[in-house]
Parts: C-alpha cells; sequence; structure tokens
C-alpha cells in the first residue's frame, strides 16, 4: 500500500482554505486542486510500504509522538514549489512559534530511517498543498493565487496528534484512509515547571 505520515486539518480549516481557493477557479486554471477533504500537512512520504508493516510503523511513531508536546498553528503565507513565479506546486504555509512540527519531522526521520525508510533529502518546510500545477500558468498568475490566499481568515489550529495514512489513488483525486492516529504527549514546559512548583 502507499503510505505517508500527515498531520489532518479540522473541517473549518480546510472549509477556509477552499473557500479562499474558490474565486481562482472561475478562470479555470491548469492546476489541480487538493480536493477540500484531503487538504493535510505531510511529515513524511513513505510509498509503498507491505502492509504487514503497519503496526511496527504506529509502535515507532508512537516514540517521536511522545517527545513533542500539542502545539498551536495558523496558517501564514501562501507560496509555491519551486518559486512562485513558477510555480509546480501551490501552497500555504504554517506558523507555529515553538517550530515542533520541524522537531517532530527530524525525530521522525532518525526514528525511521532506523527501520529502514530513506531519509528525506530536501529540507522541511511545513506546508499545507492546494494545488500542483499541470501546465504552464501565465506570468503573474501565482502572485494572484498568493494574493487571494492572503486574505483567508482562519483560527488557531490545535494539534494534539498526528496520523499514518494509506492513500488510494482514485479518478477523483486521492482517497486517504488513516491507518493510525499518534498522540502527542509531551507535557508542554510550562505544565512541568508548575509540576515541579507544587
Ligand atoms: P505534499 O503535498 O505536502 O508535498 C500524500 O501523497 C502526500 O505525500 C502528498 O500530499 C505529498 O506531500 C507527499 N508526496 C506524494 N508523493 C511524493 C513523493 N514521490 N515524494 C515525496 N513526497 C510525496
Amino acid at each position: 500500500m502507499r503510505a505517508f505520515i500527515g498531520i489532518g486539518l479540522p473541517p473549518e480549516c480546510r472549509k477556509a482554505i477552499a473557500e479562499a481557493v474558490s474565486p481562482l477557479l472561475a478562470k479555470r486554471p491548469p492546476v489541480s486542486w487538493t480536493p477540500e477533504r484531503n487538504l493535510h500537512i505531510t511529515l513524511k512520504f513513505l510509498g509503498e510500504i507491505d502492509s504487514g508493516r503497519v503496526g511496527e510503523i504506529v509502535t515507532l511513531l508512537g516514540g517521536t509522538g511522545e517527545c513533542v508536546s500539542p502545539f498551536e498553528f495558523t496558517v501564514g503565507e501562501a507560496g509555491g514549489f519551486p518559486t512562485l513565479r513558477a510555480p509546480r506546486v501551490l501552497w500555504i504555509g504554517i506558523r507555529e512559534p515553538l517550530e515542533l512540527v520541524g522537531k517532530l519531522q527530524e525525530n521522525m526521520e532518525n526514528v525511521l530511517s532506523g527501520a529502514g525508510f530513506p531519509r528525506e533529502e530536501r529540507p522541511f518546510h511545513p506546508h499545507i498543498t492546494v494545488g500542483r500545477v499541470r501546465d504552464r500558468v501565465h506570468p503573474g498568475w501565482g502572485e494572484e493565487y498568493a494574493k487571494e490566499l492572503s486574505g483567508i481568515k482562519l483560527s488557531v489550529v490545535g494539534v494534539k496528534s498526528f496520523q499514518l495514512y494509506e492513500s488510494r489513488l482514485a479518478p477523483g483525486g486521492a482517497v486517504y484512509h488513516v491507518l493510525g492516529d499518534v498522540p502527542l504527549l509531551r507535557r508542554p514546559a510550562n505544565t512541568e515547571r508548575e509540576e515541579s512548583m507544587k
């Protein structure tokens, strides 16, 4: 099965992103938009895995979840990979003051590489993929996209767990299925301090 590890987004967050994108659909740019139900933050793409390894992977991930406390983020700037001027991937970034997503991803790479999953060589930029450009878009279109998304109104999003997903490729867009939900268990620093003061 094809699998990846990611942070699923709450429905109101997915809805706000889909609504921010909708004015762009009218001009029918050559973009495959991520279906609202699939909007997520990828932590690691595993590719094809043996379904017999799901339990082992979820256990390994449990260890990484224990080292990171629940956190909150807000959506940030919109951008494009490799550049907004000639984008292939359209994304929206996230802002979280303690950079725990990066720590989580780093722990995960360390643990999973020990279990034989190749490390991601590219630097990690946590993002929500909003669309993939199928063909060339006209000059300046990427900036239009970023401008449209800059108006997004979204409250703070709390993250208490992350997920191992199966991704089944289907004509109407991939269908994700949660194989395991991994809680973030480390207590926030202030709670630890409060505990030690008792
Ligand atoms: P991205 O959209 O955040 O870049 C599930 O398929 C997710 O895994 C995708 O949303 C994508 O993350 C990532 N992904 C898919 N194919 C990939 C590949 N070949 N290499 C790395 N990441 C991939």
